[in-house]
């Protein structure tokens, strides 16, 4: 028996190997700009579209919500249904240098905006030398070979004892004091991996062990990264895979954000390393 949940996952690893096939012809700029203010690729707005297709008939399934879409789409009419938040493809300024990028899927039990406390599961899948796809329910946090005929179980997924990576984001100037320092810090014992797509610089720190980060900046307090479509959901992953996520004072899932597509400073990875990030932004 399968229930919306799963077919959630189910419809995004079904996506997956048309999503990246139809990336090399989307190389070029659409002719729009998506609520965040940023120029969307025709790659956002398809993979947008395509997955949109295949969710919101899912049963079960009664608000669609996308970073490439100003409004929360009620796509069921049940009352108590899930909401699936979408972050189509992350890291899209990837496409054009061919480097990794990925889709976030995160399922809440209630409408949006909600609390990262209403997630019931997320995950995401990362298109790389191979497609993965990691999903997170109940605690526990598994991997999956995506090919065209389906998906295989390769087990789950759990942070390595030691912390060996780390990756921020924003420019070196743009941040406050108190990061720089605590990066300096950071950066004695781990070493600088980042690639300009969340996802596959989470998925490296769920294999090597270490931190991610955008940070928020004296330009953009927040940062740059949405709470719903990609902070919120990472958080999940990350936590049910024994890491530790945080917006600089506390986990990422006690946040309430008031508007759907708002931003959050978002950390995630080894609780040794948020536990520094904290102590050194209270400073
Ligand atoms: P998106 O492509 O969905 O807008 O996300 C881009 C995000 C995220 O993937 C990445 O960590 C960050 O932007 C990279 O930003 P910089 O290019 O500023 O490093
Ligand atoms: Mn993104
Ligand atoms: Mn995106």
């Amino acid at each position: 028996m399968s229930g919306p949940v799963e077919r959630v996952f189910d419809a995004a690893a079904d996506a997956a190997p048309e999503i990246r096939g139809g990336l090399p012809e989307r190389r070029a700029k659409a002719e729009s700009e998506n609520e965040s203010g940023e120029v969307q690729l025709e790659a956002d707005v398809w993979a947008d579209d395509l997955l949109f297709d295949r969710i919101a008939d899912i049963e079960g399934v009664n608000w669609y919500a996308s970073e490439e879409r100003e409004d929360v789409l009620t796509v069921g009419d049940a009352d108590d249904g899930y909401a699936v938040a979408l972050d189509p493809l992350d890291g899209s300024s990837n496409v054009k240098s061919n480097n990794p990028c990925g889709t976030v899927v995160g399922v809440y039990d209630q409408p949006l905006p909600a609390p990262g406390s209403s997630l019931v599961a997320a995950g995401f899948v990362l298109y790389g030398p191979t497609t993965t796809m990691v999903v997170a329910r109940d605690g526990e946090a598994t991997e999956y070979l995506v090919e065209a005929d389906g998906r295989t179980d390769l087990g789950p997924v759990e942070l390595p004892e030691e912390p060996t990576v780390y990756g921020f984001g924003g420019r070196v100037p743009d941040w406050t004091e108190a990061f720089e320092a605590f990066v300096r810090d950071v950066e004695d014992d781990l070493k600088l991996r980042y690639g300009g797509a969340m996802i596959a610089d989470v998925n490296q720190v769920l294999v090597y062990g270490g931190a991610f980060g955008y940070p928020g900046l004296r330009s953009a307090p927040e940062g740059k990264l949405r709470a719903h479509f990609e902070s919120m959901p990472v958080a999940y992953v990350v936590e049910c895979a024994g890491g530790a996520s945080s917006d600089g004072s506390g986990s990422l899932l006690d946040l309430d954000p008031d508007s759907v597509h708002e931003r959050t400073p978002t950390f995630v990875g080894h609780r040794s390393v948020m536990d520094d990030l904290e102590a050194a932004l209270s400073d």
